[in-house]
């Protein structure tokens, strides 16, 4: 279990805390299997009615730690066990109970697409939000090449994935991936408010109505997979490399050879 999420439960509600702030809540291999081993744990435990996901005021995640990337490169294999990454995106896009983030300073990456298996999202109004897979020579993940166009249109989706810069807290309510912007040091205490509003209802009727609202997305986790395997090899890329180093020597990637 990793020091660097923090697990809370109370009330019906398990919260997890991202709690990385000298690596900007960057999310290593440890991380995922930690969130994923909650989720999961949740999903079997009828003491646990809501998660909520939150970071601090100042970030949310700087999303999949880089050095890992480099260091242990995430493959979907035949057969094996799945990368932790994959058992946490598995785990929270079929978990059947609501799931809310708090989200306020950088969300890039998974920090962004996870906000896409989850119910409510309430973003300090210093939110930014950040696909940055192109600019890394990588490609969409996390179900995200068919959630995002859904949600906001391919035009406008193709901006977010292909331009990979950030937007923020008002665009991403306008789009409809924010349910509300708050100053952000009220976003997580409300988030924890509408958790507690949740934990008190029937628990059966919200897992009926999250199922029902999701029978649209029943292709998703071949397509999580699907996604995996392409990130995976362009991970192991020459573009990946490039962007990868250039980040950790702070200096801008040079594309101009590939
Ligand atoms: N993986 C590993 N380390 C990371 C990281 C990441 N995704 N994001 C930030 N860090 C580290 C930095 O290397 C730095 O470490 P150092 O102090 O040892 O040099 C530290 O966290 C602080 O980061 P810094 O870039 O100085 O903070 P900032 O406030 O200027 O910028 C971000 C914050 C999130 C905008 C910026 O760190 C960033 O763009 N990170 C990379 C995001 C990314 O590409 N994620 C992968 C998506 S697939």
């Amino acid at each position: 279990m990793s020091d660097d999420i923090l697990v809370h439960r109370e009330a019906g509600v398990l919260t997890l805390t991202f709690n990385r702030p000298d690596k900007k809540n960057a999310i290593t291999a440890a991380m995922y299997a930690t969130m994923a081993d909650a989720i999961e744990s949740a999903d079997a435990d009828a003491d646990v009615r809501v998660v909520v996901i939150q970071g601090s005021v100042e970030i949310f995640t700087a999303g999949n730690d880089l050095q890992d990337f480099m260091m242990r490169p995430p493959q979907i294999g035949e057969g094996g066990e799945l990368p932790p990454v994959f058992r946490f995106l598995h785990a929270i896009q079929r978990f059947p109970k609501p799931v809310i983030a708090a989200v306020c300073g950088a969300a890039v990456g998974i920090g962004t697409t996870l906000l896409f298996h989850c119910d409510l999202v309430y973003a300090g109004d210093n939110a930014a939000f950040s696909l940055p897979f192109v600019n890394l020579g990588l490609c969409p993940e996390a179900g995200s090449s068919y959630l995002l166009p859904a949600l906001v249109g391919h035009h406008r989706a193709a901006e977010k994935l292909m331009l990979g810069e950030p937007f923020y807290a008002e665009e991403a309510a306008e789009m409809g991936l924010v349910n509300r912007v708050l100053p952000p040091h009220e976003a997580n205490a409300y988030a924890q408010a509408q958790a507690a509003k949740l934990a008190a209802k029937p628990q059966a009727s919200l897992i009926a109505t999250k199922t029902l609202m999701k029978r649209s997305q029943a292709h998703v986790p071949e397509l999580i997979a699907e996604e995996g395997k392409q990130f995976g090899q362009l991970l192991l890329g020459p573009a990946a490399r490039e962007a990868i180093s250039a980040f950790m020597q702070k200096r801008k990637p040079d594309f101009s050879k590939l």
